[in-house]
């Protein structure tokens, strides 16, 4: 038995354990939890595998955060504003615990992995009874049963272990959007980032697992499958196979069924053409490129340590431009990192501009604790930067309006995925991950269809189910 197993039989016992306390506790009744996630898709597949181990343990869901009896906050720290959120979130359930002192309240993820952060946690949120990092997700059965058991505090962090434990539970929050996580952590170290700090070296998961997980996803009805991991190109690093990322995407393809595969996120210094082959020659693999470029300027690049050019940028991008019809291109973007001139940031505009994406994740630096840029020299204003910021935003609301307009009289296949506010509408998605606000009968959810695209707004589409 490995020892990843191993640990997650100990992990089991832990399990039944918390399991019969809670039932005393309870006089029979079910226990409820209260899950909130902030930040990316990582965070809500952890969140998943969290509640996986929570239902194990016997507890129903609630939404109401009057009635748990476990919350758990699921943190972000790759900006301040996230962190200040928590912060404010937590302060604010502190007459909760009052009303119900017997309520567990716990917090885990990425900002938990910062010991200024557990430290501030721990003195100033004393009713706060369970901390613990992205690292210690697996032990997660332990943690909670040793609290309930103990009633002492518990603040687990910074834990060095890097193994990946297959066969973990998970209940997903979705019925045919499903998450597949194919490796852990960053070795990139760009220079305003604070992930590889907090989550640690890369590691992928055994293909295997992978596949295992795909096809399970796929034969329960999962129409839209996305893997994913901070840079998706650098899959199999480390692993005794011989794989690539190509190479596994091609893996999952191969499986039969009604589905689209997406995966994200991509850098582009290990954006291969041969990756743009593979979606090109793919049969279910979207037609859909998420690649964060943050800065158009090759001297803000190099202190970013992105380790590639504007050039190499657009010379991919062209080249996926040209192998995938209707290519779909999203990116995020950095508004003032430190030293930022006009100049500079005019170049950001200008490949905005020249590449059309469709749709923009545009944030203003953030200073973080630990990381390089934070000790960089920073004389830009922050209204300066804001104000950069809201340029970027008008113009990338021109570019994305002009690229929706261009879809007006196309017809897409896309996914159902939920009823619209509006009456007779669904929210539909694109496989270039546009939104189509589409008529269509409500049958239709879960399930792909093509639609007439008929008028564009500045993000969206609206269309009619043909
Ligand atoms: N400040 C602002 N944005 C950041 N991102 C990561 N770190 C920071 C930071 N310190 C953005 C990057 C990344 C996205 C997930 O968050 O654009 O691609
Ligand atoms: Fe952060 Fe860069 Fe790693 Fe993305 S690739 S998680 S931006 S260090």
């Amino acid at each position: 038995m490995s020892t990843s197993d191993q640990f997650l039989k100990q992990q089991n016992e832990y399990i039944g354990l918390v399991d019969e306390i809670m039932q005393v506790r309870k006089r029979g009744e079910r226990p409820l939890a209260y899950i909130r996630t902030y930040g990316c898709q990582q965070n809500v597949a952890d969140s998943e595998t969290i509640k996986g181990m929570l239902a194990q343990m016997g507890y129903d869901f609630t939404e109401n955060i009057e009635e748990a009896d476990f919350i758990l906050f699921n943190t972000c720290a790759v900006r301040e504003h996230a962190e200040d959120r928590v912060f404010g979130n937590v302060g604010a359930i502190k007459k909760l615990k009052k009303n119900h002192p017997t309520t567990l309240i716990a917090l885990c993820g990425c900002m938990m992995e910062q010991q200024h952060i557990a430290q501030r946690i721990y003195q100033s949120f004393p009713f706060v009874g369970l901390v613990f990092g992205t690292h210690c997700l697996h032990k997660f059965p332990q943690l909670l049963y040793q609290s309930l058991l103990t009633g002492k505090r518990q603040f687990i962090l910074n834990n060095d272990d890097l193994l990946v434990y297959e066969g973990m539970p998970k209940r997903r929050d979705g019925q045919f959007k499903g998450w597949l996580p194919i490796m852990y952590g960053c070795d990139n170290f760009c220079t305003y980032c604070i992930v590889p700090y907090v989550r640690g070296r890369e590691r992928s998961r055994e293909s295997k697992y992978v596949l295992k997980e795909a096809r399970q996803l796929i034969e329960s009805g999962y129409k839209d499958i996305t893997l994913l991991g901070q840079n998706v190109n650098s899959y199999g690093k480390g692993l005794d196979e011989n794989i690539t990322f190509s190479r596994l995407l091609k893996m999952i393809d191969e499986i039969d069924g009604d589905y689209t595969l997406r995966f994200m996120t991509s850098h582009p210094k290990d954006c291969t053409k041969e990756l743009i082959d593979t979606i090109a020659q793919s049969r279910h693999i979207s037609t859909h490129l998420h690649l964060p470029f943050q800065s158009g300027s090759n001297r803000i690049l190099k202190l970013m340590n992105r380790r590639y050019t504007r050039e190499k940028y657009l010379d991919i991008v062209n080249y996926a431009k040209e192998k995938i019809p209707g290519l779909s291109l999203t990116s995020d973007i950095i508004v003032g990192f430190p030293g930022e001139t006009e100049e500079d940031f005019e170049q950001t505009l200008s490949l905005v501009e020249e590449v059309g994406f469709t749709s923009l994740f545009t944030f203003i630096y953030s200073k973080r604790v630990g990381t390089p840029a934070a000790k960089m020299d920073d004389p830009t204003t922050a209204e300066e930067k804001s104000e950069r910021f809201q340029r970027l935003l008008k113009l990338q609301e021109k570019v994305a309006a002009e690229r929706c307009k261009s879809m007006v009289g196309t017809t897409q296949r896309v996914l159902f995925e939920e009823k619209s506010k509006k009456p007779g509408i669904l929210n539909a998605r694109t496989s270039g991950n546009i939104v189509v606000e589409a008529e269509a009968d409500e049958s239709n959810i879960g399930s792909f269809g093509n639609v007439a695209i008929t008028e564009a707004g500045n993000w969206i589409l609206k269309g009619k189910i043909i």
